[in-house]
């Protein structure tokens, strides 16, 4: 399965970025670049251009940007390996596999043979329900009877298990599968030594992988009253990981892009019935709380999605949580609440097709105005019920990444509650204080004291802003390294390149952004070794956030212009010739940042009272900070900071 480097360089170099885009979106050229309408989100002017020279694209709109190979896997949804694969049948070249260890290839024929098998198992569940008499009195009619028509039954594989034993086991075997892959498949049970078919008596619904493979299946009872429960779901397996997967994402994914939205529901019958109510984009996390990962599956194809809930507010209360993990993730959320007693399902079914759709429009509501109105109604003439609600609410802004949409929040939740905004931003950053110092904690850098851990109080909103303005200054360092590190920065005192200038004067400094810090490091152990990285190399770097970041910063240039073509060159023409002020002072501002960040520090430890000697200790650390921060504000001269 893994790809030999020899192959993974010859679909890198063939793959063109033009040629690729091409197959998607019509492009018009502009100089060095090709403008056309974005794949990625709906518009009627062009934002989206490619760098053929340099490989890459990036939209101005939505702010997506990759490479050839990242193009492929955003608009197909695949992996990077599937990804890579499709591009190398595009220009046919041979796929060489590296020689597997005998261990890895044990396991990757195993997981091949599981999706033979399960593959097996969902024809054999679908013959069922199409062609034998017991798989069509129950299976299909009871299907037919939920309302979903024969092209849905067949557009999901729906299928039904037989009412016995092991009617499933015994096909199987006479297939030639063995019985240790129908157990690692999930497909059996055992139980005093004896193993039954896993599915019994139930109509089947398979689950796909985004690829379409199945993986998993869950099948639901036929009787009303029983004491069986109302799902069986296939276990965990090698192949089904089920916080990784969300039911009918297979069937959604074009749907999901196309509408940029995803309408998440609880079930599958909710998903299935939504489709056949004309309303694809939608899955379904079957049941289970929300999961990390199935949050950045669906990222992949929209940053936009729309949370249905059934019309009981305790269900509602129990799944606020894993819809912060949404907010978390840097999507916009939408709520829709379904009237009492009703799912998507029942209510599409109820209601028709149009007054579903007009229900869905005309009911979404932003997630964070529908928590406020959901805590607001129940805490209205309850003080200490309404503090509880800031909390709540607050907690679910703050954690938006993007500090422009908190402020947005901020002030609209300080209209509907009718409470100062300032109570809130208080509120508010001593979340994201708390939050990000459980980040520096699991990810200290070493020149922060240990003591700027322990502090959880004073002052929270200078220091957060200072923490920010130190990232942001080492965001410039990135991008200067990024754009200019060959360059050489001749005159008085250097002749060196901007890469050793920089790294001479802040080799001590440990960079506090994750990201930012990753490509300091792999910039310091290439030069160790005698090589600088260019920004090729960060292009294609394996890591998602760093190929963003890098066209970014790359791109950034353009961004200062309309005219963007004349002016690029005057940009970059100037830019160098300030270079080595610009460099200069960037180390500069990152130092005297820091410092300041180590006095404030140093200050709100002083606050604590404590003994005399401790204190003594501080007073020196605070002068002998001072004297540095006035040292560097003079060599800044009268720059603003
Ligand atoms: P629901 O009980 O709301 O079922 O469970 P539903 O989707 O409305 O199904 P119908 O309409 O009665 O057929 C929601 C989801 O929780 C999971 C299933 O994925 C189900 O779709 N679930 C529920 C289980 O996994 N096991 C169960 O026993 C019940
Ligand atoms: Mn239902």
């Amino acid at each position: 399965m893994r790809l030999s480097p020899d192959t993974i360089d010859e679909i890198r170099n063939r793959a063109d970025i033009e040629d690729i885009v091409s197959d998607y979106v019509s492009l018009k050229r502009k100089g060095k670049d090709m403008w056309g309408c974005c794949p990625f989100h709906n518009e009627k002017t062009p934002s989206f251009h490619i760098r053929p020279d340099q490989g890459f694209y990036k939209c101005f709109g939505c702010g997506k940007g990759g490479d050839a190979v990242t193009f492929v896997m955003e608009l197909e949804g695949l992996e990077y390996v599937a990804a890579m694969r499709h591009l190398a049948q595009r220009y046919g070249i041979e796929i060489e596999e590296e020689e597997l260890t005998s261990e890895q290839e044990e396991q990757q024929s195993e997981r091949e043979s599981l999706y033979i098998l399960l593959n097996f198992a969902k024809e054999y569940f679908k013959d069922l329900i199409w062609k034998q008499e017991e798989g069509m009195k129950y299976g299909l009619s009871y299907f037919r009877e939920r309302g979903f028509s024969d092209e849905t039954i067949k557009n999901f594989d729906l299928g039904y298990s037989l009412d016995q034993w092991d009617a499933f086991i015994k096909a199987a075997k006479k297939k030639g599968f063995n019985q240790d892959f129908i157990s690692k498949a999930g497909l059996q049970v055992e139980k005093d030594g004896k193993v039954y078919d896993r599915f019994r008596g139930r109509v089947i619904f398979p689950i796909h992988n985004t690829m379409g493979k199945v993986i998993a299946f869950t099948a639901r009872t036929l009787k009303a009253l029983t004491k069986q429960p109302k799902y069986v779901n296939s276990p965990e397996t090698e192949v089904f990981h089920k916080s990784k997967v969300l039911y009918g994402l297979f069937q959604a994914k074009q749907a999901i892009r196309q509408e940029d939205n995803c309408y998440l529901v609880e079930g599958q019958t909710d998903v299935i019935s939504m489709h056949q109510a004309g309303v694809p984009n939608v899955v379904a996390s079957s049941g289970t709380a929300l999961s990390e990962e199935q949050i950045k599956l669906i990222s992949r194809f929209t940053k936009n999605v729309t949370v249905l809930f059934d019309g009981d507010e305790a269900g509602i209360k129990a799944s606020l949580r894993g819809i912060d993990m949404i907010l978390e993730g840097d999507l916009n959320v939408k709520a829709i609440v379904f009237p009492d007693g009703e799912d998507p399902d029942s209510y599409a079914r109820n209601v028709g097709s149009t007054e579903f759709k007009k229900f869905l429009l005309h009911g979404a509501k932003d997630f964070i105005n529908f928590k406020v109105e959901l805590y607001a109604r129940e805490s209205a003439n309850d003080p200490l019920k309404k503090a509880e609600s800031i909390k709540e609410i607050v907690n679910s802004i703050s954690k938006i990444p993007d500090p422009v949409k908190r402020t947005v929040y901020i002030k609209e939740c300080s209209k509907l509650l009718d409470i100062g905004e300032s109570v809130l931003i208080t509120e508010l950053n001593k979340l994201i204080l708390q939050s990000n110092r459980k980040k520096l904690r699991r990810d200290k850098p070493a020149f922060l004291p240990e003591e700027v851990l322990q502090d959880p109080e004073s002052d929270t909103s200078i220091k957060l802003n200072l923490e920010e303005i130190i990232q942001l200054q080492e965001k410039e360092s990135i991008r200067l390294l990024l754009n200019y590190a060959d360059q050489m920065l001749e005159g008085t005192g250097f002749d060196l390149q901007l890469a050793d200038y920089f790294f001479r004067e802040v080799d001590d400094v440990v960079f506090t952004h994750p990201l930012y810090k990753v490509v300091i490091e792999e910039f310091k152990s290439s030069i160790e070794k005698g090589t600088l990285p260019g920004s090729k190399y960060f292009l294609h770097h394996p890591n998602d956030g760093i190929r963003e970041l890098t066209i970014d910063l790359i791109s950034r240039k353009y961004e200062i212009s309309e005219n963007w073509e004349k002016k690029y060159r005057i940009f970059i023409k100037e830019e160098l010739e300030v270079l080595k002020d610009a460099s200069f002072t960037n180390i500069l501002r990152l130092k005297f940042r820091i410092v300041q960040k180590m006095i404030q520090d140093n200050m709100a430890e002083m606050k604590v009272p404590g003994n005399s000697e401790l204190q003594e200790k501080f007073m020196k650390r605070h002068q002998h900070l001072k004297n540095i921060e006035m040292g560097i504000a003079e060599s800044l001269g009268n720059v603003t900071v």
